[in-house]
């Protein structure tokens, strides 16, 4: 079966820096809190002219570019956001427009913060039963539009940016296995409402506005207990150990999930690509900026294994395996 393989990545990080420092100026925080629980010492906050869509079709320039791709011969663009600046049309509609891919469909997904993973495995899918497409897989966040700046809890983790691939399919490499969870009961430790509803039977009164709400402590717990299962799981499905990983791309949550994630792994420091400290939590754009970044900075070789895992609300977790 033709697999789906990367061809091509791109990524955009808005201009602004916000650090530690400016947030303890806007909440009661500190620079020692926010980096001791989280490992975050700035993240990119998204201004004039950095829409979701403006920073996508930025991402999606830089991949065709690196994959040598042209926009005209997208055959389908999937975007992975929680944070569209319109609830319809898609931020993949917008994107096509921008970019001229005038042949693509185009639609978003959300699985929130593992919503780049599910794209990939879709994508992937579509690529297996229709080799000759081309694919462009955005994630997408300006998810500082979606947090109360006032809430402390929340307003310290999070980031605004953009990553992309581009996806061919291939007869050696590419898009090996995934495994991908949900668990909806959970639904409550870590949601955003939509905008209150226009129709007043259907308007809810427990609803306390259209931002992250989260519970910290459990949504710690949940994501590294699931990341940690999901990878052990695909790597008993491929009969491999972690030591055969060259590079693990963790969804960029923050340094401490990721420490108890490699300790629990037994995975070394240096086989774990991390780029939180610089950006936050970006949700879907994590995964695909870190693999830009990784890619860019020369730490991926031709036929490296590269795994990638994420987690996030829904709850929604998973993990791919590809070779690169
Ligand atoms: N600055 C200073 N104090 C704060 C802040 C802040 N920004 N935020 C909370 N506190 C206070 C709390 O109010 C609490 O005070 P109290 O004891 O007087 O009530 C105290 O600090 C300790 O709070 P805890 O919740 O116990 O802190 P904890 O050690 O659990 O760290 C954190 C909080 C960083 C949110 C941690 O629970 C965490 O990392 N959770 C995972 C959250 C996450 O990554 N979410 C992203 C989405 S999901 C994903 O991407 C995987």
């Amino acid at each position: 079966m033709q697999k789906a393989s990367i061809v091509g990545t791109g990524s955009c990080l808005p201009d602004r820096v916000l650090s530690n420092r400016d947030l303890e100026l806007m909440v009661e925080t500190s620079d020692e809190w926010i980096t001791s629980r989280t490992g975050i010492h700035t993240r990119r906050i998204a201004g004039k002219g950095e829409q979701n869509f403006q920073l996508a079709s930025k991402a999606a320039k830089s991949a065709l570019e690196s994959a040598g791709v042209s926009a005209a011969d997208l055959d389908f663009i999937l975007v992975a956001t929680m944070s569209p600046h319109m609830i319809m049309p898609s931020c993949a509609c917008f994107v096509q427009a921008e970019i001229g891919a005038d042949k693509a469909f185009a639609f978003d997904i959300n699985a929130a913060c593992s919503g780049f993973l599910f794209a990939l495995d879709l994508a992937a899918k579509y690529i297996a039963s229709t080799p000759e497409m081309k694919i462009l897989v955005i994630g997408s966040e300006t998810l500082s539009a979606r947090v109360n700046w006032q809430d402390r809890n929340t307003c310290i983790l999070f980031g605004d940016g953009a990553g992309a691939c581009v996806l061919e399919s291939s007869d050696n490499g590419g898009i090996l296995d995934s495994i991908l969870h949900s668990d909806g009961k959970l639904w409550n430790l870590l949601y955003m409402d939509s905008p209150a509803s226009k129709n007043p039977e259907l308007l809810d009164p427990e609803r306390k506005g259209c931002f992250i709400q989260m519970s910290g402590r459990d949504v710690f717990k949940y994501a590294v207990r699931a990341m940690e299962d999901v990878v052990v799981q695909l790597l008993e499905r491929q009969n491999i150990s972690i030591n055969d990983i060259d590079l693990l791309i963790p969804h960029q949550a923050n340094v401490r999930i990721l420490g108890k994630l490699m300790e629990r792994l037994g995975v070394a420091q240096e086989k774990v690509f991390i780029n939180v400290n610089k950006y936050g939590n970006t949700s879907a754009a994590s995964v695909p900026i870190a693999l830009d970044e990784a890619s860019r900075e020369g730490r991926l070789q031709k036929g490296d294994l590269v795994l990638f895992c994420s987690f996030g609300g829904g709850f929604t977790w998973g993990s791919m395996l590809l070779r690169w």
